[in-house]
């Protein structure tokens, strides 16, 4: 034991989403992360087009003030990309050099990415080993991001007084805070409901296998709510987290309202099911033996009633609700447990960033 403790470093997550900005601060001892401070508040939403800012300095404004709010002092934030402007494709390639690598997967990208690349970022990461008739193949994940895509994050980010020292794929920061320490090779799949879209995460073990983005969240249902129910925007976003509710065959509701929200969104939640499917067979289709035995949900639409009951019935696989507290230290009398149930969908992808500072240092 030293006489003195060095203060221990402090690493913040900041979530840009475009419903509600996310920020969570942790400390670090050894291996152990604790939960220091986290906060939420709604977006500037008009600000958001596609999920990206295009008013920095508006949402900027916003993220400053939650910063206070939320008493984070340190200005080095962990900012996350997502959405349909970040691609990330896994490719299986031979064994090769660095170099190598770089050149195989810039072609790789010409071939799939829908924009030129010299307008995108390009990162990759070598996941592992496997063997593909005999022989060894790597696995790797390529990212791109667009380019003006990040510049408007790192504008909005500079608003707030803040310095984004690591930029990450929103699906990797919910795998990092996720993923559970268990060492047994299951397959989970994690999805991040939001706004604007979610988040496909399939994994085995520890193994980040596949991720896909799909163009379906909360604002896909608010709209048919609008459209339906002739209501403005705000209201049907209130209908929707107030009285939104998936209601079983046969289950009538004393107040009609409930039944007609029902009623228009059924056919959005038709759609979710189809494409998360459609995920799913794709991945067993990849890796022959998989057998999904987890979906665990996050992001604010999970906390539509009874979402995950229909989940489950659809797909044939158990669904949770996750929360990214669960591998950290958190004191009780700080974050009681109805703080950290309510907050925990939301705040997945801020932990994830955070952690990845963690990772850095
Ligand atoms: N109780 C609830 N029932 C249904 N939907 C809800 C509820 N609470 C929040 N939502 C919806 O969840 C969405 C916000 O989720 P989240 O905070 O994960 O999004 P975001 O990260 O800001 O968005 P994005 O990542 O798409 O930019 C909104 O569409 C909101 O209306
Ligand atoms: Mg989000």
């Amino acid at each position: 034991m030293g006489l003195f403790k060095l203060s221990s470093p402090t690493l913040v997550g900041l979530d840009i989403g475009s419903d509600r900005l996310k920020v969570v601060e942790l400390t670090r001892t050894g291996r152990t992360f604790h939960l220091a401070r986290m906060a939420s508040a709604p977006s500037p939403s008009s600000a958001f087009r596609d999920g990206v800012p295009t008013a920095p300095d508006e949402v900027g404004a916003q993220i400053r003030a939650l910063m206070d709010k939320a008493g984070i002092r340190t200005d080095r934030v962990v900012v996350g990309a997502g959405g349909q402007n970040v691609t990330v494709r896994e490719v299986r390639v031979p064994p090769m050099t660095a170099q190598e690598l770089t050149a195989a997967v810039r072609y790789e990208a010409e071939r799939y990415l829908p924009y030129n690349v010299q307008d995108v970022h390009m990162d990759y990461q070598v996941m592992g080993e496997s063997s593909e008739d005999g022989r060894k193949m790597l696995d790797v994940i390529v990212v791109a991001t667009r380019r003006d895509v990040v510049q408007r994050l790192v504008e909005t980010v500079e608003a707030a007084r803040l310095q984004p020292v690591i930029m990450d794929v929103e699906s990797f920061a919910l795998f990092r805070s996720l993923v559970g320490n268990g060492t047994e090779a299951r397959t989970v799949v994690y999805i991040d409901l939001g706004a604007e879209a979610s988040d496909i995460v399939i994994t085995e073990g520890k193994r980040l296998r596949l991720t896909r983005n799909i163009p379906i969240g909360g604002n896909t249902l608010i709209h048919a709510l609008q459209e339906t129910l002739s209501v403005d925007a705000a209201t049907a976003k209130t209908m929707l987290e107030e009285r939104g509710e998936i209601l079983d065959e046969n289950i009538i509701p004393d107040d009609l309202t409930v039944q007609r929200i029902h009623d228009t969104i059924a056919p959005q939640i038709g759609d979710l099911v189809t494409e998360i499917r459609r995920s799913l067979d794709y991945y067993q289709t990849r890796a022959r033996a998989a057998v999904v035995s987890q979906i665990v949900l996050t992001g604010g639409l999970a906390r539509l009633k009874n979402l995950s009951r229909v989940l489950a019935a659809e797909l044939g696989v158990p669904v949770e609700t996750g929360s990214p507290f669960a591998g950290l230290e958190v004191s009780s009398a700080t974050f009681p447990p109805e703080v950290l149930a309510t907050m925990g969908p939301i705040m997945s992808v801020a932990v994830g960033l955070a952690l990845r500072g963690g990772e850095e240092a």
